[in-house]
């Protein structure tokens, strides 16, 4: 009589086991669909800060909104920046910014936020989803060119998942592309003569 319980308790064991591991197997994670990585890289990008540097700004009584019409197009290549005091900029002084914070000045010159819509011509249209991991990772610019400057938090984000890169890429390439050449970054010592330039 003992010896039959064992026995049905074995297999009670043994069948919880096998299903056990069973829905294991069932619960792996599956590869994400194109949508859904899309889905994934709008949640980095919205909650991520990106449009913070990259979309210009409308002004309200509030403050500094997204340009919803311009999202993610970077500088706005058509403004032009207001004068800067160079003595204001020396190393351990002030680092500053423009109304859309997307043109920075600081010790290494004046940078641009990029245009990161899928525009071909102005914007990351070309890049592949290797180059633009690898402008994250390794801080470069289109992922092989110079290093990319402050304040762009690359070192940051260049500590995502391959999935979350993959994520972001994939959502910023089925957004609208936008047509604004973002001018190349000012060094230091070309600032005055830009100004004067005006
Ligand atoms: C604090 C401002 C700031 C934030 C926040 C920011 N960026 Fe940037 N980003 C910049 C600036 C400025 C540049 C241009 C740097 C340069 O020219 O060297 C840049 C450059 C880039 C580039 C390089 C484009 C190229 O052609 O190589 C990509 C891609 C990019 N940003 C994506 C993002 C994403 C995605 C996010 C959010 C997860 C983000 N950025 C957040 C300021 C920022």
């Amino acid at each position: 009589m003992h010896k039959k319980f064992l026995y049905a308790g074995v297999a009670v064991l043994l069948f919880s086991f096998l299903t056990f591991t069973g829905c294991k197997q069932d619960d792996m994670p599956k590869a994400k669909t194109h949508e859904e990585m899309v889905a994934l890289g709008k949640y980095i990008v919205t909650t991520g800060g990106c449009e913070d540097c990259h979309s210009p700004k409308i002004y309200t009584e509030k403050g500094p909104e997204f340009d919803t019409t311009r999202s993610l197009s970077g500088f706005p290549a058509n403004e032009t920046l207001p004068d800067i005091d160079l003595n204001m900029v020396t190393p351990g002084k002030w680092v500053m910014t423009e109304k859309n914070f997307s043109a920075w000045v600081g010790p290494w010159g004046i940078s641009y936020a990029s245009n990161i819509t899928p525009d071909k011509a102005t914007g990351i249209g070309t890049l592949t989803e290797e180059m633009f991991i690898k402008s994250f990772r390794e801080g470069k610019y289109m992922g092989v060119g110079r290093p990319l400057l402050p304040p762009m938090p690359w070192q940051v984000i260049g500590k995502k998942t391959d999935e979350d890169l993959k994520a972001i890429y994939a959502y910023l390439m089925s957004i609208k592309p936008i047509h604004n050449m973002v001018p190349q970054p000012t060094p230091p010592d070309k600032i005055m003569e830009m100004q004067t330039k005006k």
